[in-house]
């Protein structure tokens, strides 16, 4: 698949997605395939009752994460935090209460559905420091050394060009500023119609970085720091249906699946 038709195929994906939100029914993760119609293992349970209870229900609804980047992001009070990838805004809606009003909370998303809801939600939360904007996280649509804090949330192995996203990201922090994203990350080799049938089921369209090579990549980049902490490990068994529907002998795969898929909290920091 080309970088344009990935591209294509995710803003569809999500198009469709928002469309159910706004429709008042939950985002469905990857359609029936992944969840088999019982609870997202991926995207269940990101958050605390304090954090959902303080955020209007739309944008739980929407959430399709895989971590929780701002309960691990230290955001403090005053700081520009920008969101790749914002969805229906949960991140950006709970980053704008760390930052306080003398803060400002933006999210970026490409899709125009998520956009409407995500704007929806800011409206419903009555929040002043958020701000949605519509764009690629390949070409960001903010100056240079703008932003203390860049987020986000199972978006990044969604692109084609992964080496472009964090070049970006690098380029609107401020000296000092820090990633701080939340993303699916494969540990070690496994082979590749496993990973493919896996990265089907957690709903990665254009590929989870290994970890090795994400942090080579981001060291690459400029990043300082840089760091990949597990914080939900996907089993075997939270993929077994899936993957025997993709004809896979899922006892024989067992050790290239177990374990080896996680959500994970990735941190570096733009030299000061
Ligand atoms: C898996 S959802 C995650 C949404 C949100 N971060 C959350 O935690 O609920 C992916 C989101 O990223 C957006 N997205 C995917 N690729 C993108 C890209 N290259 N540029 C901008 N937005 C993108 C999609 O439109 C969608 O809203």
């Amino acid at each position: 698949m080309s970088g344009q038709t990935i591209q294509d195929s995710v803003r569809e994906h999500y198009g469709a997605a928002a469309r159910q939100v706004l429709e008042g029914k939950q985002a469905g993760c990857c359609e029936s395939s992944c969840c088999g119609g019982s609870k997202d293992p991926i995207s269940s349970n990101l958050y605390s009752a304090a954090e959902t209870g303080a955020i209007p229900e739309g944008a739980v609804l929407a959430s399709l994460g895989c971590g929780n980047p701002t309960a691990l992001a230290d955001l403090r009070e005053g700081e520009t935090v920008l969101d790749l990838g914002s969805g229906g805004g949960i991140d950006v809606l709970l980053s704008a209460r760390r930052v306080g009003p003398t803060g400002k909370a933006y999210g970026l998303d490409m899709t125009d559905e998520m956009l409407e809801l995500a704007r929806e939600n800011q409206r419903k939360a009555g929040v002043g420091n958020v701000e949605f904007l519509k764009g690629e996280i390949e070409n960001i649509p903010l100056p240079d050394a703008s932003v203390d804090v860049v987020i986000s949330n199972c978006v990044i192995n969604l692109s084609a060009d992964k080496r472009k996203v964090l070049a970006e990201a690098f380029r609107v922090l401020r000296p000092g500023g820090r990633f701080a994203v939340s993303d699916v990350v494969v540990r070690g080799e496994v082979p590749a119609e496993v990973r493919r049938s896996m990265e089907l089921w957690v709903g990665c369209v254009a590929g989870a970085l290994e970890e090795g090579e994400f942090k080579a990549l981001l060291e690459q980049t400029g990043f300082t720091g840089v760091d990949i902490e597990p914080t939900r490990i996907y089993r075997v068994d939270d993929a077994r249906g899936f993957l025997a529907s993709a004809g896979l002998d899922v006892d024989l795969v067992a050790k290239d699946v177990d374990g080896r898929f996680m959500g994970a909290f990735v941190r570096g920091t733009k030299p000061a």
